[in-house]
């Protein structure tokens, strides 16, 4: 169900994270057209999502339905996604044209040299990423694959939502997906979308409660990607610990204001201080593991992207442009939504935005 193709009817985007669920509807046929018609988001309770992995299934389906709820949405197809550090990805160039049976033959065979586990505990897909740029004879085949349970794990937590599982994502590439929309619209037939000035190579960093994740793309596919633990949920532990605050506290505490004055300098400051040298490092190791020495642009996500300025201080520190991943820069707003609330929110529903685009015809 990776890359589900055919039927690109609406589907509800739904982000099931490590701190908040978030589910969005998108309607629309054109980059100028796109529209945001529902959103909702909710916070998970401590203890339903521990290190990225469901730890309390029940909590979560609650949270799904109530962030459904509070959306309006009344679609009833969903495209949630697995993370990144759940999946193994590679890029096999095949000859053009190859008999669909041959191409699963080889996709198998790959797939079998890449995992350690039984073929049958796997599940496997494919994407025909169009010509290769290498050797436009060929075709590049993306192949994703990942422990069945995994996806059935979700597809589970869809189902006792009410909600049919039309695709599982990475979410990776629901957030390549909306960086690709914002710049080009949206994709026309199954090639490759590459335009002249998309030459260059963006980076993404996505700041989320569980991980920071740095991809870099390359017309508009994901070459590189790597993670590390420090992130948002750091953050939390720190306010918690100075302030004596339970995890849901210190989380509506940080998202509504209201922090002690030296909470600014005592907890931000250094926490901002090591999260700039993780991206840093991050982006050292991309560049000492390809022939790359340089990104045209860095756009950043995710909860802790909404630290004040932190786009600027990264892109000072780190010598690279940067600018917040905002979809809603291309993506209008219905009037149902509440805009001011939906600003601030906006850096988290980048997944979400990227995963309800698979419905977007
Ligand atoms: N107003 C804010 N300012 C700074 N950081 C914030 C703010 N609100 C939330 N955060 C941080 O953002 C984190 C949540 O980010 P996000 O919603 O992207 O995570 P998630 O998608 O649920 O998790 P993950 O993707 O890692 O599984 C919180 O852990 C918190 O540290
Ligand atoms: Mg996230």
């Amino acid at each position: 169900m990776l890359f589900a193709r055919g039927n690109r009817d609406r589907v509800l985007g739904i982000d099931i994270g490590s701190a908040s669920i978030k589910v969005l509807e998108l309607s629309g046929s054109g980059k100028p057209s796109v529209k945001a018609e529902r959103y909702g988001l909710q916070v998970l309770p401590s203890g339903a999502v521990v290190d990225g992995k469901i730890k309390d299934v029940d909590m979560v389906i609650e949270t799904l339905q109530k962030a459904i709820k509070k959306s309006g949405s009344k679609i009833k197809r969903g495209a949630a996604c697995i993370s990144s550090s759940d999946i193994i990805s590679k890029v096999i160039a095949v000859q053009s044209r190859l008999r669909e049976d041959d191409l699963l033959n080889r996709v198998e065979m790959e797939t079998d040299r890449l995992i350690q586990y039984d073929l049958e505990e796997v599940s496997i897909d494919f994407l025909n990423l169009g010509p290769s740029v290498a050797s436009p004879e060929e075709d590049d085949i993306q192949i994703v694959a990942c422990r069945k349970a995994i996806v059935e794990e979700v597809v589970d937590v869809l189902e006792s939502a009410g909600i049919e599982p039309a695709i599982v994502d990475i979410d990776i590439h629901a957030l390549a997906r909306i960086h690709s929309y914002m710049k080009h619209g949206l994709p026309r037939g199954k090639g490759k979308q590459v335009s002249e000035e998309d030459k260059g190579l963006t980076g993404i960093v996505d700041f989320g409660a569980n991980a920071t994740r740095f991809m870099v793309l390359q017309h508009g596919q994901v070459i590189f990607y790597r993670d590390t633990a420090f992130s948002g949920k750091q953050l939390i532990d720190d306010i918690r610990e100075k302030y004596d605050m339970s995890q849901n506290e210190a989380t509506r505490t940080l998202g509504k204001g209201g922090l002690p004055e030296d909470f600014k300098g005592e907890v931000l400051k250094p926490f901002v201080k090591t999260l700039i040298q993780e991206t840093a490092r991050l982006l050292r190791f991309f560049y000492s593991s390809t022939t790359y020495d340089s990104l045209s642009e860095l756009r950043i996500t995710g909860g802790c992207s909404q630290i004040g300025n932190l786009e600027t201080i990264i892109g000072k520190r780190l010598n690279v442009p940067t600018h917040l991943l905002n979809p809603f820069d291309s993506v209008a707003i219905d009037s149902r939504i509440d805009k001011k609330r939906l600003e601030k929110e906006a850096a988290t529903l980048g997944v979400a935005c990227g995963l309800a685009l698979r419905g977007v015809k």
